[in-house]
């Protein structure tokens, strides 16, 4: 069978061997072989972008230790979910600057805690701008836009900056290796008046025909969790594939699915640790790319596969 050169999509960066959202994260995906890299942006308290999953930094920053920021531990409401955290909006990004990036799981490796600053979206974008593949192809930047309506209604919207600046660096266009992506459609729908760039909508809940077809009026691209294409039963065992994948084709969206992870705890039994077999089963369903936590893991299995591209 003929099979397509998939992307493969660094996410968060090699976020499965460095803490996520750093520019070490990111390189090491792009020598790792990755087509491209996903990351989430969220605004700072002057509307700056950085790249952070959510705007509470506790988890992946060092800013609890810091004794000056004590005071701006908050709770707040986001989405109906009770927070309680240091939130990036409540900081300039010269504050954020002194923090340090941290290993969001304990789970994983420890040991380059507290040596990498938050990147801007600019830095990321200064990193992989003049970088290619080993086929020649540009980086690819998979730009995920966070809590968007959240920070609209606190009066830091973050499309407009986010066109502002893919303008100011020549990507403000239809065949530009970028993508933007949401779970939320009025962001994306929004975006979609304001700029040619491709827009990816993310999903995590099961898509009908007639949704389907709404997304394709403003999207490129459909990324579904990975569940709804193989699905499992309630003990985490794989069911039949869903025909997400033809479905999604047959109106003219790419597929992008997430996240693949090596650890054995994100692997169905099917799969007998072999993270390997997971992204083999998805290549050959036709998915146009994959969101991985390891990028060196999915490309030995695209270039298996597919050896010639
Ligand atoms: O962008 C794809 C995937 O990253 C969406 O989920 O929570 O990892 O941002 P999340
Ligand atoms: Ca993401």
């Amino acid at each position: 069978m003929t099979l397509k050169h998939a992307m493969i999509i660094g996410h968060r960066g090699a976020s499965g061997y460095l803490p996520e959202n750093t520019l070490a994260a990111f390189s090491l995906a792009i020598e790792m072989g990755a087509d491209a890299i996903e990351l989430d942006i969220v605004p700072t308290k002057e509307g700056e972008l950085i790249a952070r999953h959510e705007n509470d930094l506790t988890h992946t920053t060092n800013i609890s230790q810091f004794p000056e920021f004590t005071d701006r531990l908050t709770a707040k409401s986001i989405y109906c979910q009770e927070i309680t955290g240091w939130f990036t909006e409540d900081f300039t990004l010269a504050e954020i600057k002194t923090l340090k990036a941290k290993e969001r799981h304990s789970f994983r490796q420890q040991s380059a805690n507290y040596l990498h600053q938050v990147p801007t979206l600019q830095e990321v974008i200064d990193l992989v701008k003049h970088q290619r593949t080993s086929a020649g192809r540009a980086i690819g930047l998979y730009i995920e836009i966070k809590h968007s309506t959240y920070f609209r209604t606190i009066g830091l919207p973050m499309e407009e900056p986010l066109v502002e600046i893919l303008s100011r660096n020549g990507y403000n266009t239809a065949d530009a290796p970028i993508a933007i992506e949401s779970f939320e459609s009025e962001s994306l729908k929004h975006l979609h008046q304001l700029t040619q760039v491709p827009l990816v909508q993310l999903r995590q809940d099961l898509t009908s025909a007639s949704e389907l077809a709404n997304i394709a009026e403003y999207a490129v691209g459909l990324a579904p969790y990975k569940r709804l294409i193989v699905p499992t039963d309630e003990r985490g065992h794989l069911l039949a594939p869903t025909s997400l994948i033809q479905d999604a084709h047959q109106l003219g969206l790419k597929v992008y699915s997430w996240t693949f992870r090596n650890e054995n705890m994100h692997l169905a039994p099917e799969y007998q640790g072999n993270p390997q077999a997971e992204y083999e089963q998805f290549l050959l369903l036709g998915l146009d790319g994959v969101f991985s936590d390891f990028p060196d893991t999915a490309v030995s299995v695209r270039d298996r596969l597919h050896p010639s591209q």
